[in-house]
C-alpha cells in the first residue's frame, strides 16, 4: 500500500516526544513517511528505499552509556539525511565532530540567525532572524570535516549545518513544533529541494491503493468487521465495502451503554445509506446483568470487555466462511507498540473493548494502520461518510457504563442518556460543541434535596464535563458561557425525571482524567 520509493521518508526514532509530530508535518506536505526504531539494521534501512532519512531528537546525550545509535548505512546510502537535535549530535559524533554536555543548555524559544539561505533555508532572509524552539542540554562544539554552518543562535554556534556532497544536514532546534513558526518551510525544503520528493500522498490516492490491495489480499473470502459507530471502525467498514462490497459482513453489538439515538444512526448509515450487510445484536441485557451490583471502575471495564468479546465471538461463528477480521488500528497504536520507549504505563485499562478475541482463527486486516486520525477523517470524507460520523468526538468503548458512577442500572442509564442528549443538543445549537474535544454528562450516585413546585424532591446529580484538548493526553476544562450552562442545567432539571441538581466539572487532566472512571 506504500507509494513509490522516490516519495518515502524514513524517520528513525531516538525517543523524542516530538517524533510523531515530525511524521505529521511530513504527511501534511503530502509525502509518505514511516517512523521506525532507531536501531533497525542496515538491511532494513536499505529495504525501505527512502528518498531521505530523518533522525529524530531523543532524551539522552550521545556520550551517555547506552546512548542509542543507528546503522552506519544511514550515512552511506547516498540518501539525504536530516538530524534533528539528538539526531544532529549523533551525526556530528559519528562523522567526526565534537559534542559537549556543556553548560549551554537551551530550552524554549531562541533567535536563529541564518548565514546561508540556499537549499535548507531557501526562501529565508539572512537579515531577518527567525524564532525556533530549542530543547537540548548537549550542543555541537565543532562540526565534522567538510561541514558548513547554515544558521546559528546565541547559545548554538552550529544550530544548522550541512555537508553538501554527502547531503547530510542537521538542526539543533525542532522544526516540527508549532513554536518554530517557519519550521514547516524548512522541512518542506528538505523534502522537495533536497530529497526531490513528490507531493503525491493524498487520501484519494490512499483509497485507490488500499482498495486494490484489499481486493488482492481477500480474493473471494469474506471479511468480518466490528462496527462501533466511531470514526475508525466506520472508515474501515466504508473502505472495505468499497473494495469488496457484499463480501464484507459488519457486526454491531448494541451493549445498551450507548448514547441516545446511536444504535439507530449506525443502522441508518450503514444498512440503509450504504446498503452493507449488517448484523445488529441487542445484547444490552447481557451487559446489564454482568454489571449488576458492580461499583469498581476497573471491574466494570473488564466485565464490559469480556461480555463484548463473548457476544462478538458468538456472532462471528455464524459467518464461518469468513477468513478475515477487520480492525481500525491507527498509526499511533502501531508506533506505540514498536517504539523505543515501549508502551506507556496503564492508568486505566483502555482499549479493552473493541479489542477482539486473540484466539479467533481469523487473519487480521488493518487498512488504517499507516494513518493518523486527521488522515482517517479525510479518508472517511473521500468515501462519502456523513459529517456526523467523521467529526464524532471520541467515545470510550465501555460507553455510559463508566459515566454512570457506581453500580449501573437501566433506570440510571436512561436518566444519563436523556441528560446527555440535552447537553449535546444545546452545545450543537450554540455552535460550541466543535470547540471542545469531548463534551458529555456523568451521573453521580449522590442524591440531594430540592424543591419543585411545592414538593420536596430527593434526586440524583448530573455533572457536565466539557474539555479542550489536542490529543486526549492532557486536557483543560472548557470555559463555557454561564448562560449556556444555565440553559443546559434548566432543561435537564425540568425535562429529565430523577435529576434535581447539575454541576460543572472544572478539573483539568492531569491531575484528573477526562472520564470519571
Ligand atoms: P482518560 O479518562 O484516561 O481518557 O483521560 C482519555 C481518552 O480516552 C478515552 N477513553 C477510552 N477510549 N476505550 C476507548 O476506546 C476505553 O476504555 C476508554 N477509556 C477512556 C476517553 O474518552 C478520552 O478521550
Amino acid at each position: 500500500m506504500e507509494p513509490d520509493r522516490h516519495t518515502k521518508i524514513l524517520i528513525l526514532d531516538f525517543g523524542s516526544q516530538y517524533t510523531q509530530l515530525i511524521a505529521r508535518r511530513i504527511r501534511e506536505q503530502r509525502v509518505y513517511c514511516e517512523i521506525h526504531p532507531c536501531h533497525i539494521d542496515g538491511a532494513a534501512v536499505r529495504a525501505f528505499q527512502p528518498a531521505g532519512i530523518i533522525l529524530s531528537g531523543g532524551p539522552m546525550g550521545v556520550y551517555q552509556q547506552d546512548a542509542p545509535t543507528c546503522a552506519s548505512e544511514v550515512f552511506s546510502l547516498d540518501v539525504p539525511v536530516l538530524g534533528i537535535c539528538y539526531g544532529l549530535q549523533l551525526l556530528t559524533k559519528t562523522l567526526g565532530g565534537e559534542v559537549s554536555s556543556s553548560s549551554h543548555r537551551e530550552y524554549g524559544r531562541a533567535n536563529l540567525e541564518i548565514v546561508d539561505n540556499t537549499d535548507l533555508f531557501e526562501g529565508f532572509s539572512k537579515k531577518e532572524p527567525i524564532d525556533v524552539w530549542m530543547s537540548h542540554g548537549d550542543r555541537v562544539d565543532s562540526a565534522p570535516e567538510g561541514f558548513e554552518v547554515l544558521a546559528q543562535s546565541s547559545s548554538s554556534p552550529f544550530a544548522a549545518v550541512r555537508q553538501r556532497d554527502r547531503r547530510v544536514y542537521g538542526v539543533q532546534f525542532h522544526p516540527e513544533v508549532v513554536h518554530t513558526p517557519r519550521g514547516v518551510e524548512i522541512l518542506a525544503n528538505f523534502l522537495f529541494s533536497i530529497c526531490k520528493c513528490d507531493p503525491s500522498w493524498t487520501m484519494a490516492s490512499f483509497v485507490e491503493r488500499s482498495t486494490r490491495e484489499i481486493r488482492q489480499r481477500v480474493g473471494d473470502s469474506k471479511v468480518i468487521c466490528g462496527l462501533s459507530g466511531g470514526v475508525d471502525s466506520s472508515v474501515v467498514a466504508a473502505l472495505l465495502y468499497r473494495a469488496i462490497g457484499r463480501q464484507l459482513q459488519c457486526i454491531f453489538v448494541d451493549n445498551g451503554l450507548l448514547r441516545k439515538g446511536e444504535a439507530e444512526s449506525v443502522e441508518s448509515v450503514f444498512r440503509h445509506h450504504f446498503g452493507m450487510e449488517l448484523t445488529v445484536v441487542d445484547a444490552s441485557n447481557r451487559f446489564l446483568s454482568g454489571l449488576s451490583g458492580v461499583a469498581d471502575p476497573e471491574q466494570k471495564r473488564k466485565i464490559i470487555g469480556e461480555v463484548f468479546i463473548r457476544v462478538f465471538e458468538e456472532q462471528a461463528r455464524h459467518f464461518s466462511e469468513s477468513h478475515f477480521l477487520a480492525q481500525g488500528t491507527l498509526y499511533p497504536d502501531v508506533i506505540e507498540s514498536t517504539s523505543v520507549r515501549g508502551p506507556s504505563a496503564t492508568i486505566k485499562s483502555h482499549h479493552n473493548v473493541g479489542g477482539l478475541p486473540e484466539h479467533m482463527d481469523l487473519e487480521l486486516i488493518e487498512p488504517l494502520r499507516e494513518l493518523f486520525k486527521d488522515e482517517v477523517r479525510r479518508v472517511g470524507e473521500n468515501l462519502g461518510l456523513p459529517q456526523s460520523i467523521i467529526q464524532r468526538q471520541p467515545f470510550p468503548g465501555p460507553g455510559l457504563g463508566i459515566r454512570v458512577i457506581g453500580p449501573v442500572t437501566a433506570e440510571k442509564l436512561e436518566i444519563l442518556r436523556e441528560a446527555d442528549a440535552i447537553l449535546q443538543e444545546e452545545m450543537l445549537k450554540s455552535d460550541t460543541l466543535r470547540q471542545t474535544w469531548q463534551t458529555f454528562a456523568v451521573l453521580l450516585p449522590v442524591k440531594s434535596v430540592g424543591v419543585m413546585g411545592d414538593e420536596r424532591t430527593y434526586e440524583w446529580t448530573i455533572v457536565l464535563r466539557a474539555i479542550t484538548s489536542l490529543d486526549g493526553m492532557t486536557a483543560d476544562w472548557a470555559r463555557l458561557p454561564y448562560d449556556l450552562l444555565g440553559t443546559i442545567s434548566n432543561r435537564i432539571i425540568n425535562e429529565v425525571r430523577g435529576v434535581n441538581r447539575v454541576l460543572y466539572d472544572i478539573s483539568s487532566k492531569p491531575p484528573a482524567t477526562i472520564e470519571w472512571e
